[in-house]
């Protein structure tokens, strides 16, 4: 049994208090010298009538002798145990290892689909840094619940319908040239180049304006040529966004974005109006949300035309009739926090009561020390780009580090795109975040680049001593801080895994393999792991083995591979 159940039986007993409520409390104590877990005794008082410290100090008399602990030492209101330390790596590394990389994995989610709307990039504007952390989470959210055994449904919500794809044609027509689109090694850059001249002639040529709205009209209309060349601007945006998709490791299990929902929205927006949600105002259909403190939620522009919100109420219908989700989350900005709580609202109003299973998982912008980008300016900085120099660097590294490597070149895919990612997923995901070439670049410190170097560093231990024998392990030669540190850091993944799901933050697991990684390398540095004694050299190969996979379980479910050498 586990020794927190196994002391929270014992103060049931104690103070007839729910053994489970009891299990719930514990806290770290906040020195390694002040035990392993502490008990805080106030929250007794009220059934026992005492004084915290009194609590305290009666309950270690119980836990003396008790199997597990070696003692429980009051401490003002709290009780700290300190555990058996060669009990405890005993458990966590045959649990780890038994595990394998299916370490911290339940079937919590099983049955369950959870949608996740992310990247969701726009056709024929640039896949810019700024989309880096909507990618990076999103991506780890979905290896994260599929770990608890729920079934992930990856969604690329593309920003492929609107006006701007009026102004795509008329620019095309005039300026553009396809062979030399097609035949360019950035499609993405040619179309978003033949936007940005649109903007500038139209300063001058306001009539172009005009001419654009026709064109999107025609689109509207399917007209058959203007159709084919908007779906081509699409196949091309896509074309190139799957090279940064490629390099990340991302997959999506639809593309389904804002076209998708063009022939859906008719029968939506006849049930807004037969529920009685909506109103017309100035022409304009809307959601009056004032009663929520809201502004009115557009549903229909005065000349009929639908936008961004309809098709965001329509596609939240479509999947839950798709895929029955549990839940429904969209990772995208916190500019769109009032777009978002509009659209659920609505749904609300609507009488769907699952509305309250949508959740918009917020972040913080991504501002680049320059200022913000601007498509129309054309100053992106393409995501891609970053990518491709940080992996560059890391071979101008490795070839001068560690040139007799094999596949040398995946290996500096792997460690550059980990240092690149990692910001984002590094710090609560609400923090703004400055994009900085010399942080993307970075490999010292907490980084990605660490935690992999740490796990080569297991591998090549592993690697050099060959197979050992777990049943010859003495747990006892583990009794020590370091390595206790270690176990602690190790045992504490599966906690870290649940709490990032259940609050949407990847940085938990990040912060775990961070302290695994130190520790491990505490541990390196103190504990002779090659010892003539077996029993010693299999206990501390034992726990090598367990770092190893807890740091490579981490590292995966951030979307950050493991290189086994470097
Ligand atoms: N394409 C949008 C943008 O780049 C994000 C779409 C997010 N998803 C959604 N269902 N609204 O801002």
């Amino acid at each position: 049994m586990d020794i927190k159940q196994a002391i929270a039986e014992k103060v049931e007993a104690f103070a007839s208090v729910p053994a489970a409520d009891v299990a719930s409390w514990f806290e770290v104590p906040p020195s390694p010298d002040k035990g392993d877990i502490a008990l805080p005794c106030f929250k007794l008082a009220k059934s026992l009538r005492k004084a915290p410290p009194v609590i305290a100090a009666e309950l270690s008399a119980a836990f003396s002798g008790f199997g597990g602990i070696i003692k429980a030492e009051p401490s003002g209101g709290y009780l700290n145990f300190f555990l058996d330390r060669k009990d405890e790596a005993e458990k966590v590394i045959l649990r780890v290892i038994n595990e394998g990389e299916s370490y911290g994995c339940s079937d919590e989610g099983a049955g369950r689909n959870v949608c996740i709307d992310f990247s969701s990039i726009n056709i024929c504007k640039p896949f810019g840094v700024h989309h880096i952390t909507t990618t990076v989470l999103g991506h780890s959210l979905s290896r994260i619940y599929k770990h608890l055994g729920f079934n992930p449904v990856r969604i690329n919500h593309l920003g492929d319908w609107g006006t701007q794809f009026g102004k795509m044609l008329v620019a095309y027509k005039k300026w553009g040239d396809r062979e030399k689109i097609e035949n360019s090694r950035s499609p993405m850059r040619e179309l978003v180049d033949l936007y940005v001249r649109f903007h500038q002639e139209a300063e001058a040529h306001p009539e172009l304006e005009d001419e654009a709205r026709a064109a999107f009209r025609s689109i509207e209309l399917h007209d058959p040529e203007n159709w084919a060349l908007y779906d081509w601007f699409k196949e091309m945006t896509l074309k190139e966004a799957q090279r940064t998709y490629d390099l990340l490791g991302v997959e999506f299990d639809s593309y389904n974005g804002e076209a998708f929902y063009e022939d859906k929205m008719p029968a939506v927006i006849e049930e807004l109006k037969e529920k009685g949600v909506t109103t017309v105002d100035n022409g304009m259909t809307i959601v009056d949300l004032s009663a929520y403190g809201m502004p009115p939620c557009l549903i229909l522009k005065s000349n009929g035309g639908t936008i961004y919100p309809t098709r965001d109420i329509t596609a939240a219908i479509y999947r839950k009739n798709t895929y029955d989700f549990y839940k429904n989350l969209y990772v995208v900005a916190y500019q769109q926090n009032l777009h978002f709580r509009q659209v659920f609202k609505t749904l609300e109003l609507m009488g769907y009561d699952w509305a309250k299973d949508c959740v918009h998982v917020n972040f913080g912008m991504i501002s680049m020390p320059e200022g913000t980008f601007s498509t129309r300016k054309g100053n992106a900085i393409y995501l891609e780009d970053v990518l491709l120099k940080a992996i560059e660097k890391t071979k101008a590294i490795m070839t001068e580090k560690s040139p007799d490597l094999e596949n040398m070149d995946e290996v500096a895919r792997q460690i550059g795109v980990g240092a690149v990612i990692w910001g984002p997923l590094y710090s609560s995901r609400i923090k703004d975040f400055t994009f900085s070439w010399e942080k993307a670049l970075n490999f010292e410190g907490e980084t990605a680049p660490y935690a992999q170097y740490t796990h080569t560093r297991c591998c090549s231990v592993l690697r050099k001593a060959g197979a050992y024998d777990i049943k010859k392990a003495d747990w006892k030669s583990l009794d020590n801080e370091s390595t206790a540190n270690l176990v602690k850091a190790i045992d504490a993944l599966p906690s870290a895994v649940e709490s990032a799901a259940e609050k949407y933050e990847p940085y938990l697991i990040a912060r775990n393999v961070i302290e695994i990684c130190s520790s491990f390398n505490k541990f390196y540095f103190e504990n002779r792991i090659m010892d003539e004694d077996e029993s010693v050299r299999s206990a501390r190969l034992a726990v090598t083995d367990a770092a190893r996979i807890a740091i490579k379980t981490g590292l995966y479910l951030l979307g950050i591979e493991a290189p086994e050498r470097m």
